[in-house]
């Protein structure tokens, strides 16, 4: 398709105006010489609606597409590369199926494990969703279809989702919610951002201006198009002057309409309307560059991605006496979930799959000659009749799909009673029992955890999870995921607790930063898994850390040895900490991540960098990323409380030098080498305190710490002048330059 170099050169205001609202429910207007295109959800599988169809919650049908894991499994791969693939095959299949804009991914943080879109989105930790993201959106992407990271930002629940406030700190924004954001944007240039239905700090994400213009493109580059969460736009010319492009769906031409009345009547400028008409004109010249006229998709070979993708999201969460893998033996098969796999989440992101892999099916193929025994777990004598006669029990457990779903949040995070009193029926008669689980949010499993003796945990795994888990139960594969989500020992204990959902209109987030496993191993309160937390058929040994800083952050090298007696796959987790901060900060947080594939008896060594992005914090007062200068402790581990090795390494900070004030406190110029020299002979020569040396011990020196050094004026009872103490600021502010 060929466009004029300057496609909207020859609209008027009318036409521009109408180039930024939808056609339909799912697609753009053909203005010019513009042509129209498609965006259809996403995430994990191309929803693609056809004739008048149509909705954005899930209900009606859609073309088959491959139903790979959602995010919450996806996320579990802890593997960028892997992500990257699943997609690539997205991005075919979108072409296929005529969509050139495929609405994910969604790098929203986990803050309560209440949210009931939780399955959507990665991890509660930045840099693990900003990695994944970027792998996604450049999958996706490399085959000429956009993607549309989303719900920018801050839509962390779904509770009163179109209105309420997210009144957050601006560290906090800036450090955990905008933060996998900037990642994505920065490292994988998305071609769209989807701005999201919530207010922040009181204002809509779609009129924000200082979110869609200052941060978003000005800081960090973004040269797309922001589209609307479907039906976020309560103000169309408001949203257009903060910077949003195109609102979605179709308002029927009404908001077309209100914009073109806006800039007659003088409220909205029109070079506004001019400069989002031209962003949407470049993005469909952006996705109507490939030619797609003969895309398909192989069915089979997208299959074995899943499977291969799932596979790895598979968490063995316990293997007491190394129960897994399976040797060929009896088995017993238990729960409605084995023949009926709960492998997607509702809403949006529904996906109606090409397959789907049962897992009783696909136990049953593996074993072989081996005897399988289902029971549905309604009869609990039934069912524990059929595990006492077995040599091991499985026992398949989880959320409905009722339970959880966008739109709505959770009240609680229990498995279902039933569900426990059937593992407890089972468990009494047979010690060697397998518990399975498949779930969207995470879920309390102290109860499962003391019952079991081994746990397979695949969340949500897509429409190839039943293959995945025989393969794993079998041993075929040798799972490697990890935990991307604390799982709590009770809702009672985690970050958000007393803050969630939203209140009057508003959803306080008084936890700051410390979310998941940042306020758990801050405070130091026990959990069932902690994140990162994943075992595997064989053992890794770690060795010989080793920390060189370097001008872009620290390099990190580290042995990996496997241990035990197969090839495994190890992800090696990399924390980092400041004790000394004089910033509030969690004990420890992730600061990067690598895998590693190692044959039995072999070693490697892995080297990962961390960059001092990750390193920083978000400083207020200066507006940017601050280092702090000081000596770093960097762990690597298996999980966030399973650190095999700590060294630390000391960095230069990059704190800016302020200029001391009459307000600067005392504290502060004591903290600087040059001002506290000067000001403890200041303090001590003009004694305003009618006191000698002596008397200026530490703890008066504290006791004096908060205060302003423009207050020792009248505290000096006239002995000092603010002349002659300006002339001492002047004097320090002179020496430190
Ligand atoms: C969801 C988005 C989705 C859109 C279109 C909205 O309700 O929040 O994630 O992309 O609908 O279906």
């Amino acid at each position: 398709m060929t466009h004029s170099p300057d496609p909207i050169a020859g609209l008027d205001l009318t036409d521009q105006a109408a180039l930024g609202s939808g056609a339909s429910f799912w697609t753009t207007k053909p203005i010019g010489t513009v042509p129209a295109i498609m965006l259809t959800d996403g995430p994990h599988g191309v929803r693609r609606q056809s004739g008048s169809a149509t909705d954005h919650l899930g209900i009606s049908g859609s073309e088959p597409a491959t139903c790979f894991p959602p995010a919450v499994g996806l996320s579990q791969t802890w593997d960028p590369e892997l992500v990257e693939r699943v997609g690539q095959a997205l991005g075919e299949e979108s072409r296929a199926l005529g969509v050139q804009v495929l609405l994910g991914p969604g790098v929203n943080i986990k803050r309560d494990p209440r949210c009931g879109r939780n399955f959507e989105y990665f991890s509660e930790d930045p840099l693990l969703s900003g990695a994944l993201g970027a792998a996604w959106v450049r999958g996706v992407q490399s085959r000429g279809v956009g993607a549309s990271l989303k719900h920018f930002a801050a839509n962390n629940a779904e509770h009163d989702r179109m209105r309420a406030s997210s009144d957050i700190d601006l560290r906090t924004l800036r450090e955990i919610y905008l933060r996998s954001f900037e990642i994505v944007v920065r490292q994988a240039h998305p071609w769209t951002v989807m701005c999201s239905y919530n207010r922040i700090n009181g204002v809509y994400a779609a009129e924000n201006a200082w979110l869609l213009t200052t941060v978003l493109r000005d800081e960090w580059g973004f040269d797309g198009v922001v589209v609307s969460d479907w039906g976020a736009v309560a103000d169309r010319p408001a949203a257009v002057a903060a910077g949003l492009d195109l609102e979605m769906p179709t308002t029927g031409g009404i908001s077309d309409a209100e914009v073109v009345r806006a800039v007659r009547a003088g409220n909205l400028d029109a070079a506004a309307v001019t400069r989002a008409a031209g962003r949407v004109a470049q993005l469909v010249g952006r996705v109507t560059q490939t030619d797609t006229s003969a895309a398909s998709f192989d069915i089979d070979v997208h299959h074995e991605l899943a499977r291969e993708a799932a596979r790895r999201a598979i968490v063995l969460l316990k293997n007491e006496g190394d129960l897994l893998p399976l040797a060929p033996a009896p088995l017993a098969v238990i729960g409605g979930f084995a023949e009926e796999p709960r492998y997607q989440g509702g809403g949006s992101s529904h996906v109606n799959p090409t397959r789907v892999d049962v897992p009783l099916d696909e136990i049953r193929r593996l074993a072989g000659d081996q005897p399988v025994r289902f029971c549905s777990g309604t009869d609990t004598a039934a069912a524990a009749a059929a595990a006492e006669s077995a040599e091991t029990a499985i026992v398949f457990l989880g959320l409905t799909a009722d339970e959880e779903s966008e739109g709505y949040d959770r009240e609680h995070i229990d498995l279902p009673t039933a569900q426990l009193d059937l593992l407890r029926a089972v468990v009494e008669v047979q010690p060697r029992t397998v518990a399975v689980l498949a779930h969207g949010g995470a879920v309390c499993l102290d109860a499962v955890a003391a019952l079991a003796p081994a746990i397979l945990d695949g969340a949500l795994l897509g429409q190839a999870g039943g293959g995945a888990l025989a393969d794993v139960l079998f041993g075929v594969a040798n799972p490697s995921g990890r935990l991307a989500e604390t799982v709590p020992q009770r809702l009672q204990d985690s970050p958000a607790y007393l803050n969630f959902p939203s209140e009057s209109g508003h959803t306080v987030y008084g936890e700051r930063m410390f979310v998941g496993y940042r306020w758990y191993d801050s405070r130091e309160i026990p959990v069932t898994f902690p994140f990162g937390h994943g075992l595997s058929y064989t053992r890794f040994d770690y060795s010989d850390l080793d920390l060189t800083s370097t001008g872009a952050g620290v390099a990190v090298r580290v042995t990996v040895t496997n241990t035990g007696d197969r090839p495994g796959r190890e992800v090696v987790q990399v924390y980092a900490g400041l004790p000394d901060s004089h910033v509030g900060r969690p004990m420890q947080w992730l600061a990067g991540f690598a895998s590693v594939t190692i044959e039995p008896g072999h070693r490697q060594i892995i080297e990962i960098p961390i960059e001092r992005t990750d390193l920083a914090y978000w400083s207020v007062d200066a507006g940017r990323w601050v280092v702090e200068a000081g000596e770093y402790a960097v762990s690597v581990g298996a999980s966030s409380r399973d650190i095999r090795l700590t060294a630390t390494v000391a960095l230069d900070g990059d704190e800016p030098t302020r200029p001391f004030t009459r307000e600067s406190t005392l504290g502060e110029l004591l903290a600087d080498p040059v001002a506290s020299q000067k000001i403890l002979s200041a303090l001590s020569d003009a004694s305003p305190f009618g006191a000698g040396d002596s008397a200026l011990g530490t703890n008066l020196l504290r006791m004096l710490e908060s205060v302003p050094i423009g207050r020792m004026v009248a505290f000096s009872a006239g002995k000092v002048t603010h002349e002659q103490l300006d002339a001492l600021i002047v004097d320090i502010n002179t020496q430190r330059c």
